[in-house]
């Protein structure tokens, strides 16, 4: 088990109320693509960028690509596994004395199959779905892929035939107002917030980092890499979240 900064382990140990912020490296170890990485390896995709392939602008362009992309991603996320880090937060979150809340801007499912609650999905769920013209919900099953394909047609609404979409917020569309103001308002009553496996590119979730730390509340990043948010915290763990998240709770544990 690695090593966990004295620092963290002492500022983790006594804090009562918890926020951890999400991004795409949570996943990482799951064997789920990070998003500025999600089309190396990926034949098909590679010629794609993904910041394309989540944007308002593309879906009205070629709907049946849009879709396909989330079919496959939703396929490889409901083959993955929650990782060690996903189950850590989980554990962590069970104490009694300890309130821990998570906002993610991950569309995956993880943190929920490891048991944890999700206090805000900052850019939607990959697993679920509405009609992008009324905005019904569908409740069909929607069948994922296994494989990469180009394009897929998506289903039909059965009210106005209307194409089916994912409830994913694309580049080009706003947060859901509730999600982002439940996220600002745990920056602002947390004892200690960890940014884990997050570049802190896209806005406005690389600002609720700033929030909590101009409240005064100490600030840890989990990232194996150096980003946009390092300079902006108190304490840069440069460990991969699978294995400090882990060592931080079996620390605090004791
Ligand atoms: N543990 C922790 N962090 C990791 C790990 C790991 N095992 N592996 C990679 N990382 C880090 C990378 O160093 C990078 O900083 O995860 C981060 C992933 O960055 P991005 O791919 O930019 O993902 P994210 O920050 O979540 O993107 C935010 O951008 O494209 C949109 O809506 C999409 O939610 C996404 C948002």
């Amino acid at each position: 088990m690695i090593e966990v900064p004295g620092w963290v382990a002492s500022v983790a140990a006594a804090a009562r109320t918890v926020s951890v912020l999400t991004g795409a490296g949570m996943s990482a170890e799951s064997g789920v693509p990070t998003f500025r990485d999600a089309a190396e390896g990926t034949s098909l995709w590679e010629d794609y960028d993904p910041q394309l392939l989540v944007s308002i602008d593309s879906w009205y362009a070629d709907p049946d690509l849009v879709w396909a992309w989330h079919l496959w991603l939703a396929g490889l996320v409901h083959r993955a596994e929650p990782n060690p880090g996903h189950r850590a937060l989980a554990d962590w979150a069970s104490r009694d004395d300890v309130e821990l809340r998570i906002i993610t801007q991950n569309i995956d499912d993880l943190h929920e199959r490891a048991g944890s609650p999700v206090l805000s999905h900052l850019h939607g769920n990959l697993f679920a779905f509405r009609c992008a013209d009324c905005g019904r919900e569908y409740g069909e099953p929607v069948e994922f892929l296994s494989e990469p394909e180009q394009r897929r047609r998506p289903p039909s609404c059965g009210h106005c035939g209307g194409f089916i979409r994912p409830e994913v917020v694309w580049f080009g569309e706003a947060l859901p107002h509730q999600d982002m103001e439940d996220a600002v308002d745990a920056m602002l009553d947390s004892d200690l917030v960890l940014v884990v496996g997050t570049s802190g590119i896209v806005q406005p979730a690389a600002s609720l980092p700033d929030i909590a730390r101009g409240h005064g509340t100490a600030v840890v990043e989990i990232n194996p890499a150096l980003t946009r948010l390092s300079d902006r915290v108190d304490f840069c763990w440069r460990a991969p979240a699978g294995q400090a998240l882990p060592a931080l709770t079996s620390a605090i544990a004791g």
